[in-house]
């Protein structure tokens, strides 16, 4: 099988406001495959943004090394980090964010056309994913005019759209009423076993880590099989 990121002996803490130090993270490895989907639950504060964060390449780690298709990413330039991030990545997180002068469609375009696909053809894309998440009819709206859930589902369609590899989901269907949950559910589980991506993902929801591969616990800064 194809191990399309690897997460090794990764540690982090942050300064603690009566001085010290706060562990988070202390010393995590997680590796994940081709067509799987891993879930990672923990309570509040247990530091499971943060790693997903780590992860994707967005915060740095005290220690430990990340690897995508097997390639260390420390040491890689600003340059070569953003290709990875523009083509290999697909993000949904807790809030979502959305560029808020731009429409549902354009912002569910955007990752396209920043891989180089013309805006014509990334429209047409973004039009078929925002009707995969039930939104055509709010396509012209910009994030201030959707509800916390329409917003939450352009940042899913807009996550699948860029075809990435590695999808980081944290709370994906948080603000979404049950029904709509499991339609956003099963798109974005089918995006990643159908098609060969991977999906690290937080959540509470124990149904829906149940969903998942592999379900791990974070706690005391370390993760655990449930
Ligand atoms: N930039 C930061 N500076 C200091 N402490 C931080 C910072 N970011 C996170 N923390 C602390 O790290 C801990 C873990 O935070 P994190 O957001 O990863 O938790 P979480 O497991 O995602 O929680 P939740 O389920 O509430 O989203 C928290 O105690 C938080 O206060
Ligand atoms: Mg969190």
């Amino acid at each position: 099988m194809n191990e399309l990121l690897a997460l090794q002996d990764i540690s982090k803490s942050f300064p603690s406001p009566g001085g010290g130090r706060i562990s988070i993270l202390s010393g995590i490895s997680l590796s994940l495959f081709s067509g799987e989907i891993v879930a990672i639950t923990g309570r509040s504060g247990s530091g499971k943004s943060t790693l997903l964060s780590i992860a994707a390449l967005l915060s740095t780690p005290d220690s430990g090394r990340i690897l995508y298709s097997g390639r260390d990413t420390h040491g890689m330039g600003e340059g070569e980090i953003a290709h990875l991030r523009s083509h290999s990545m697909g993000f949904v997180f807790q809030s979502s964010l959305l560029l808020s002068d731009f429409s549902a469609l354009e912002n569910t375009a955007m990752p396209m056309m920043i891989q180089g696909m013309r805006r014509r053809d990334a429209m047409k894309e973004a039009e078929r994913y925002l009707s995969l998440v039930g939104l055509l009819d709010r396509k012209d709206h910009r994030p201030a005019a959707m509800s916390g859930g329409e917003r939450q589902r352009t940042a899913i369609a807009r996550a699948l759209a860029g075809h990435p590899f590695v999808i980081f989901a944290d709370e994906p269907t948080g603000s979404l009423d049950e029904r709509s949950a499991a339609d956003v559910e099963d798109l974005l589980f089918s995006a990643v076993r159908d098609e060969g991506r991977c999906m690290l993902l937080v959540t509470h929801d124990r149904a829906l880590a149940d969903r998942a591969d592999r379900v791990l616990q974070l706690s005391e800064g370390v993760l655990s099989d449930v």
